[in-house]
Formats: C-alpha cells, structure tokens, sequence
C-alpha cells in the first residue's frame, strides 16, 4: 500500500511517499528556516503563506523520487494536528482536495504519534510495549507506546519543551533560530564540567520536566560574567546541553525500568543532538536497555512518519470524512 504523507504543521512542509508504512519511497522536506531567522521563531501567518507557495513544487518532487505517478497512490495521511492552525490548514485541505480528486481514502493524524512511529522507517524498530522519549521544539513528554496509535502520557514538561530551551539558549547568546543544531556544534569545544546548570525536577515530580528555569540561569551567568563570556560560549553551550541531556536520559531510563520494558525509543527535533544520543546510549546500555534513535532526517519534521502512521491508521479501519477538521492542542 502507497501512501503519500503531508506535513506542515509548522515550518516545514514537507511530502513522502512511503510503502506499506517502513519503506521510503521518497521523502522531500522544504524547510522555511530563512523565513524565520530574523525573527527569532516561527511567525504563523508567514508560515502559512511559505506552506501555501511550496506544497505543490514538494508533493511533484516526492513523487517524482519516488518514481510512481498519481494513479499509483493508494491513500493520503496528512498531519491534522497539533500545530500551527493556519499552517496545519493548508496541508490539510490540500490533502483532502487531493484525496477527494483521486477518489482515495485519507486520513487525518496525531503528529506526535508520527514522531513516535519514526523510529519504525528504520531498520530494527522496537517491540510493543516500549518507552518513548518526544524531545522537540513544541513538546516534551515521555510515553508508554503499546501500539502504533496507542501511547499514554507517563511525564511531560510543565513548561517549555526541551527545543524551546535550546532554542531560547541560542536566542541569548545571539545565535540565531533554531538554536538546537548551533548549540549542539558549539558544545563539542567546550567544557561540559565547567559550568553548572541546575537539573530542575531531577529526582522529583515523578516523570515530569521543567525547562524554563534553565534559560534564566544562563541569563544570569551571563549577566554576571559581562567581561569573558565570549570566550565562554562553547563552555555554556556544553553545560547547558549536558544538563539538559542528563535530566532526559535519566527520567527516560527510570520509565523504561518502572515499565519493565528493554526498548526505549528517542524522538522528535531534539534526538538530533549528538550528545543526548551518545548520552541515553550510554547509560541505558549499562542497565541492557536497548535505544533506538531514527536517523537525522527523521529526527525533525517530515512527512515520511505522518505517511507511516497514516498506514497503521487505514490499516485499523480509520478514516476520514470531508468534515473532519484540524486541531491546535493535544485533546
Ligand atoms: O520535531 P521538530 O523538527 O519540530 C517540532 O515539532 O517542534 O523539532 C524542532 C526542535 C527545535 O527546537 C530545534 O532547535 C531542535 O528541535 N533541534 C535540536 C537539534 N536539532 C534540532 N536540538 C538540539 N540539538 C540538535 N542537534
Ligand atoms: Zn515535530
């Protein structure tokens, strides 16, 4: 079953078309970061506008890697939410004008279950049930997946996601938008030891997290190192990055062991960050609980994962109408 996936739940709109809800035909992602930059985040109405000029040049370029016409798709998955409602909007009616034109089912889906499920458009996916840590620059939560579309919320941040933390990081330092890539390269020539930021909720609030405290610690480290703290960045970068590292990877390890489950998954913009893949790595390793991480282009936004969701969606009998709608938040 050929299914094309469309994302443009924020900034990136993105279409792929993936077989039988593992194998990537192709997956094409048109990132509006450029748009965004000078403003320091993502400006909605832009967004929606940048989504509207690149989903069909997208959708062209994925089926034409793909190498299949439009006659061989068998359904359409589209993000319905959460994001952006004028951005979730332009894909969303796109893919059921598109699905209604080709007199093909469609299907709306949960963009976190897309990321959850990203790590089964890798060689080696998990075995039910596992624990699924979703680090990205809207959420923060940790699940106990029982299925493709079955997840339960175990913790979740009661303030900023673990990307909004980098991003406002980089944000002070003057790096730019997103931060989480810039910080991340930063890190690697600094002293991760040198500069201590606190691990707010470490061994408490059960699974929960708290991110905002941390920018306002870097904030005012900065502001009581006025005269060196240029030479310092690489220093804060790797302090800020370990903290945050350390608190996911300790927190996503004690909800593996409490579930008794040997396979924790790691999802989302954030997994891309080289030390908290080395890091979960690592410490799950010495407790023989096996990580599983998809690869770089899956970490962030793409419509591969919405397509492979979408699969396990139709596949249980769950479909669409014309009056379906999108959604903002989490219901
Ligand atoms: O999943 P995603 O692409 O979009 C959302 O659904 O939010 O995640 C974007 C977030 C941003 O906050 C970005 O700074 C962060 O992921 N990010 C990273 C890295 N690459 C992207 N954070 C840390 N290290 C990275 N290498
Ligand atoms: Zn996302």
């Amino acid at each position: 079953m050929k299914i094309l996936g469309i994302e443009t739940s924020c900034d990136e709109t993105a279409a792929a078309v993936v077989a039988d809800g593992t194998e990537i035909l192709s997956s094409v992602v048109s990132s509006q970061i450029d748009v965004h930059h000078r403003y320091g985040g993502v400006v909605p109405e832009l967004a929606s506008r940048k989504h509207i000029e690149a989903i069909i040049p997208v959708l062209s370029e994925a089926l034409d890697n793909a190498g299949i016409s439009t006659g061989q798709l068998d359904a359409v998955a589209v993000t319905r939410g959460p994001g952006l409602i004028g951005a979730l909007l332009v894909g969303f009616s796109f893919a059921k004008a598109y699905a209604f034109t080709l007199d093909i089912p469609w299907v709306g889906v949960n963009h976190l279950e897309g990321h959850i499920n990203s790590v089964f458009l890798e060689p080696d996916p998990p075995p039910f049930p596992f624990v699924a840590l979703l680090v990205s620059g809207g959420h923060t939560s940790i699940y106990h997946v029982t299925d493709h579309t079955s997840a339960r919320v175990m913790g979740q941040t009661r303030d900023d996601a673990a990307g909004e933390a980098f991003d406002k990081v980089a944000k002070v330092l003057g790096l730019g938008y997103p931060g989480g890539g810039v910080i991340g390269r930063l890190a690697e020539k600094g002293d991760p030891k040198k500069i201590i930021f606190p691990r707010a909720y470490l061994d408490k609030s059960g699974f929960d997290f708290s991110f905002s405290g941390i920018k306002t610690a870097v904030n005012r480290y900065l502001q009581t190192h006025e005269n060196e703290y240029e030479q310092q960045y690489p220093d804060i970068a790797a302090g800020f990055q370990e903290a945050v590292a350390d608190v996911l990877s300790y927190k996503v390890i004690r909800a593996a062991m409490e579930k008794q489950c040997e396979h924790i998954a790691i999802v989302g913009g954030v997994a891309a960050n080289t030390r908290l893949r080395e890091k979960v790595s690592q410490d799950a390793g010495e407790k023989g609980i096996a990580v599983h991480i998809p690869g770089y282009d899956l970490c962030g936004d793409n419509a591969a994962m919405i397509a492979g969701v979408g699969y396990h969606y139709l596949k249980s009998g769950k479909m669409a109408d014309i009056n379906t709608d999108v959604y903002s938040r989490v219901r």
